[in-house]
């Protein structure tokens, strides 16, 4: 196939590899998997040959931080998260070739056996440095682990890369009273060595392969290579001191490991190993051949990861290793206009999406190619959903498609009738419905999925438009013929649906497929004008898609509220102390033990319950702001609370309230009654 004026025998298109310390959300699926899917069922159409690359990024500092939480290990984590976010791509329809994992034996051979290679050409800078190591664990520890005070904001809980409180990015070194988050202890620092791959040396080879040779990237992605090249590249370690990783394979590197950044890169190339010898084929042809086109669909945060750090490793391995050709890095997606986030639960979770939403595949697919984030960060609302759903999915495709099935059972028996000559009109639906196969399939090659969708749109949108300035059911009547060519051409437009809407919506594309009896060949079949030909004859249709009611939207916007609630309690923290006040001014409160003699609801005020209580030496009212916390005042009746007895008397609602009874306030707004542990004689005083 011809792009930029090469010609690729074949390609290789790998996804990011998830962290599997979390499932999937909605935001992994626009930036990443849904175009990147997208893409290889299309050139899969076109007959190309492909290797769709993805699985589970199981090493670094986030996963073992996790099974610290958890009290497991980090092998659990991965093994959980890593079959949920498997399972749910495949549900999904991601079609990858192979789906495998960092932690498996052929990843640790493969990116064992790279480091290594690199070692002994000598590609690699060995630097001793000064690192923070914990005494009581007797470990160095990343910086993650070391937990400080922000210089910045004064955070005493700030990350030695971070301080989530500023949002500062910070080095373990700025920190103030840096300290162990495993331990506690104080830190001491350590000679520690490890293995540097000087990017600094491939300066200049950069500059020529991409900021010369790829000025056709993205902006956003050359946007970025560039800035970091302009502002000098370091030398990178490669190794880290973790327990956790693929070891060093080295003599006297024991507790060290490769950095997470190196190895997972290589995941590309030891999951492309394991598919070939699973299937007995030779897997160098996917990585070192120059006929071979390397695609990296990744977010923007992996930048410069795949177009500096991978292409530089591949460079210093030589051995014909490819260069990505492309990297069609996406921005990012928010959610009801807030950044997604795992730790706040801010997030539409694939798996939870699949199994609340049974059978919708595709309408997510559609909603998040539509709305995807290709040239700025994008938002995700349910009601958006709900729209392009019910007003495109179903109003635009769904509808042209019944219509024109539903009207060749009503006048033909589900039989393509013959047609007449073409008019005009007819000539020139023609000339535009041939048109979109190619239209589409140059913005799919150019990484411009929205925008090839909306033109999958626009030929239904042709459909619709044909059939309703020939309105084939007024026609019947009057010039039957005339119908037959009508019908005959909008069949063939669905029939162009059928293949071209397969990228995008495999399995609505499958079963419109069905409904019409068709067996796609290709792409390429598309841009025939006649798909189905003359006596043909098409199924009984069924709804493709179904309109999704305000309960959906209002369900998992009630679900994502109820995310925020929890996140406000987790963030709660006791309100700061009030100024210091004397001895003789709290002696001045008096608080008294009562017992509850009768306590009713204040009639016309919800919030008041009205209590009398004896305080040893007689009855006293007391009005008091809690019934939503005591549905049952009957139940208080006996009861002993603690109540201020000195406090002016007030009148709320009509009734004078002697004093104060005293509740606590939890985290959740809840009020709860103060009360002496032990039964105590009414009257006596609190201090
Ligand atoms: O950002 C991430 O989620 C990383 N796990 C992506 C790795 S991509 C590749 F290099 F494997
Ligand atoms: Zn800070």
């Amino acid at each position: 196939m011809e792009t930029d004026n090469k010609h690729f025998k074949r390609y290789t298109v790998t996804t990011a590899l998830p962290y599997a310390n979390g499932p999937i959300h909605i935001g992994h699926l626009a930036g990443v998997y849904i175009p990147a899917d997208t893409y290889v069922r299309y050139l899969r159409m076109k007959g190309e040959d492909v290797m769709f690359v993805g699985g589970s990024d199981e090493h670094g500092v986030p996963i073992t931080i996790k099974a610290e939480k958890e009290g497991c290990t980090p092998q659990d984590i991965v093994d959980r998260y890593h079959k949920i976010i498997k399972d749910s791509f495949e549900e999904l329809g991601i079609s990858f070739d192979v789906y495998s994992r960092t932690s498996s034996k052929t990843h640790a051979e493969t990116a064992s056996s790279f480091f290594k290679k690199l070692y002994n050409d000598g590609k690699f800078v060995e630097k001793e440095s000064d690192q923070f190591f914990d005494p009581e664990r007797n470990k160095f520890l990343s910086d993650r682990y070391i937990i400080g005070t922000c210089p910045k904001c004064g955070n005493d809980h700030a990350y030695g890369d971070q301080c989530e409180k500023c949002g500062s990015s910070l080095s373990p070194d700025e920190l103030i009273n840096p300290h162990s988050a495993l331990s506690g202890a104080s830190l001491v620092k350590k000679k520690t060595k490890h293995w540097y791959l000087p990017l600094d040396q491939y300066e200049s080879w950069l500059k020529e392969w991409i900021l010369e040779g790829h000025k056709e990237w993205k902006p956003n992605v050359y946007g970025q290579v560039k800035s970091w090249i302009d502002g000098g590249l370091q030398p990178r370690a490669v190794t880290r001191d973790l327990d956790w990783g693929v070891p060093v394979p080295l003599e006297n590197a024991e507790g060290k490991v490769l950095y997470v950044w190196f190895d997972a890169p290589i995941g590309y190339i030891s999951n492309t190993v394991e598919y070939c010898r699973q299937n007995g084929t030779d897997w160098e042809k996917w990585w070192k051949d120059e006929d071979t086109k390397l695609v990296h669909f990744i977010g923007k945060d992996n930048i410069v990861f795949h177009c500096i750090i991978f292409p530089c490793m591949l460079k210093a391995y030589g051995d014909g290793f490819v260069l990505p050709d492309n990297v069609p890095a996406n921005e990012f997606l928010n959610l009801e206009n807030d950044k997604i986030s795992t730790s706040r639960n801010w997030a539409v979770w694939l798996h939870e999406y699949l199994e609340e939403l049974p059978g919708k595949q595709d309408v997510l697919r559609y909603v998040l190619t539509a709305n995807a984030p290709e040239t700025k960060d994008n938002n995700f609302t349910w009601k958006d959903y709900q729209d392009r759903n019910n007003n495109e999915l179903l109003a635009i495709f769904g509808n042209f498609v019944n219509r024109t099935l539903v009207l060749t059972h009503k006048f033909y028996d589900g039989v393509v009738p013959a047609p007449g000559v073409f008019n005009e009109k007819d000539a020139n639906a023609v000339a535009e419905m041939n048109a979109y196969p190619d239209i589409i399939a140059k913005l799919i090659e150019n990484y411009k999925f929205r925008e090839a969708l909306s033109e999958l749109m626009n030929l239904a949108r042709l459909g619709n438009r044909y059939l309703t300035d020939n309105e084939p059911w007024k026609q019947i009547k009057t010039d039957p013929e005339r119908v037959k060519t009508v019908m005959y051409l909008s069949l063939q437009i669905v029939a162009k649906l059928a293949i071209l809407s397969e990228p995008f919506l495999p399995f609505s594309a499958k079963k419109l497929q069905k409904m019409l009896s068709f067996d796609v060949e290709g792409w390429d079949q598309a841009a025939t004008t006649e798909l189905l030909p003359v006596g043909h004859i098409v199924r009984i249709p069924e709804l493709l898609f179904e309109k999704v009611e305000d309960a959906v939207v209002e369900t998992q916007i009630k679900k994502l509220e109820d995310a925020r609630k929890q996140n406000e309690l987790n963030a709660w923290k006791p309100a700061d102390i009030k100024s210091t006040v004397s001895f003789d001014d709290f002696a001045k409160v008096d608080i008294r033990v009562g017992t509850v003699l009768e306590c009713v609801k204040v009639p016309k005020a919800d919030k008041l319950l009205q209590f009398l209580i004896d305080d040893g030496m007689s009855k006293r009212t007391i009005v008091s702001g809690i019934a939503k916390f005591y549905p049952d005042p009957q139940q208080l009746v006996g009861k002993q609370v603690c109540f201020i007895a000195n406090f002016e008397p007030r009148k709320l609602k009509g009734v004078v309230s002697e004093g104060m009874i005293l509740s606590a306030e939890d985290k959740d707004g809840k009020l709860v009654l103060l009360s002496p542990r032990d039964i105590v004689t009414p009257g006596c005083s609190v201090g």
